[in-house]
């Protein structure tokens, strides 16, 4: 089967199935603080690590019905700084519940019954729960093509200058993710959670 994006009716298909064909992606719980230092929650899943030697990451995020941007990229903009919190199962609901359309300047860290944790080097606050925390500087902002004025797509690059890990889950100098089981986001409204891995080594 063959089709060009966003002609998946011609095929059948209800709903288009371009995110699940990349499935899981990880979920990037993106904290912020606005003008007036108070906090945003939302999750991402158009996220991602990017590099490694500094880590950098990205989340990509769309725009609200009259086009202009979400919260979490705009409280980023204007102050520079994020936190990505990643989402264990025992979160899952607690994520979903913060992806609420609140007007800017409410607060769905507290909506959700969440507790925040102050950061070492930025002001958005940490998800208490979440098993590890990336603490970001804003780098850039890269607009991505898109299909009309009020449906803008923007990709938030930041870099990682610290990182929390929950100490119970790491044993033996690693990270057990099986302990927390990372919450991924398939197509549709179905999610993952990591229970199980393996591993091999590279050939060379
Ligand atoms: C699991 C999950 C993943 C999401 N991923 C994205 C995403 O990658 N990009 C996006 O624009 N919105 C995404 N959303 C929707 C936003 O979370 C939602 O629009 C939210 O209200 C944005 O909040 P903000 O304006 O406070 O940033 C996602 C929602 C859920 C539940």
């Amino acid at each position: 089967m063959f089709f060009e994006p966003g002609k998946h009716k011609d095929h059948g298909f209800t709903f288009d199935p371009f995110k699940a064909t990349i499935s899981p992606r990880p979920i990037g719980w993106i904290s912020t603080v606005d003008e007036n230092g108070v906090t945003n929650l939302a999750p991402y899943s158009f996220f991602n690590a990017v590099s490694w030697a500094p880590p950098c990451v990205i989340f990509s995020s769309g725009s609200r019905p009259d086009g202009s941007p979400k919260d979490s990229q705009m409280n980023a903009e204007k102050t520079g700084e994020f936190v990505c919190n990643i989402v264990g199962a025992a979160q899952a609901k607690q994520m979903n519940q913060t992806a609420i359309h609140f007007p800017h300047g409410k607060d769905e860290m507290e909506f959700a019954g969440l507790e925040g944790l102050p950061s070492e080097f930025v002001k958005p606050l940490r998800v208490k729960d979440a098993p590890v925390h990336l603490e970001c500087k804003y780098l850039r902002t890269i607009e991505l093509p898109s299909v009309s004025d009020t449906a803008r797509n923007c990709m938030i690059l930041g870099e990682v200058v610290g990182i929390h890990i929950d100490e119970k889950y790491v044993a033996d100098g690693r990270i057990d993710v099986t302990k927390y089981q990372p919450v991924g986001r398939l197509g549709y409204m179905d999610y993952c959670a990591v229970a199980e891995t393996f591993e091999m080594n590279r050939p060379d």
